[in-house]
């Protein structure tokens, strides 16, 4: 049985503060399950706080980049080394703001994740279509070209330390959730690539997580599916009770 994994993305909000009184809050609420993993993918200035706020608990804590050097002349990054050193769990890697906005490629994204695992920092992949792409029909040629770029440029070894997540683009913060039929057709085609490439092993035993707009109202239909092993919250993911009844699904 693969566990099942629910990380917060709160993209660029809260400032420690308010990070700090969804911790205390959080906490009093949250208690952990056998088989269910919990994350938060916070803004960098928040993570060192949200360490030690979470220490003691099951709360992991994830970044939302991680550079593909271990220093350099690159303004604005972040490297391995220092979120390694405040005990950063996990990295969100290629979410699809990022490949929007900020240039991301196929190529960066594979380098940031090979990165992050070579220091024990569990990289998790966003991967997803536009809504032309869905409506042209070339959704599954182009999560197949995200997915194939890194799986193949990864062993075994490193490919069963990361976490997929199929974000499709037109359900991020849009409240248009993916059905869970089109949410699971994409996730198990990503499994069947992931086994294709590394064999049956890696393929069961890999996390693929659900994205876009994932709510507690919609939590349970989509995480009881089958190939689905998680889910990456962004919205949905800054209120305490939300978060925990997505997480109780
Ligand atoms: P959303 O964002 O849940 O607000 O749609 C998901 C994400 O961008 O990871």
């Amino acid at each position: 049985m693969r566990k099942k994994f629910i990380c917060g993305n709160w993209k660029m909000y809260k400032t420690t503060a308010s990070a700090l009184e969804f911790a205390e809050d959080f906490k009093k609420i949250y208690k952990p399950k056998e088989g269910i993993e919990v994350a938060i993918g916070a803004p960098f200035t928040q993570l060192k706080a949200l360490k030690e706020a979470f220490k003691g608990t099951e709360v992991a804590i994830s970044s939302q980049n991680i550079h593909w050097e271990d220093e350099g002349a690159f303004t604005g990054e972040i490297s391995a080394p220092m979120l390694k050193e405040i005990g950063v769990d996990y990295a969100i890697i290629g979410h699809s703001e990022r490949r929007q906005y900020f240039g991301e490629t196929d190529e960066t994204v594979c380098k940031r994740a090979l990165k992050a695992l070579e220091y024990g920092i569990l990289p998790i992949i966003c991967v997803g279509e536009k809504l032309e792409e869905r409506d042209a029909g070339t959704h599954f040629d182009l999560v197949r070209r995200q997915c194939e770029y890194f799986l193949d440029r990864m062993t075994k070894e490193q490919a069963a330390c990361i976490t997929i997540a199929y974000e499709p683009i037109w359900a991020i913060g849009t409240g248009r959730t993916a059905s869970p039929e089109q949410a699971e057709e994409m996730c198990a085609f990503i499994r069947g690539m992931a086994r294709e490439i590394h064999g049956h092993e890696l393929a069961d035993k890999l996390i693929i997580q659900y994205g876009g707009s994932v709510k507690p109202a919609n939590a349970h239909e989509l995480l009881t599916q089958p190939d689905i092993d998680g889910a990456l919250v962004g919205g949905a993911s800054l209120k305490p009770d939300d978060f925990l009844a997505i997480i109780n699904y």
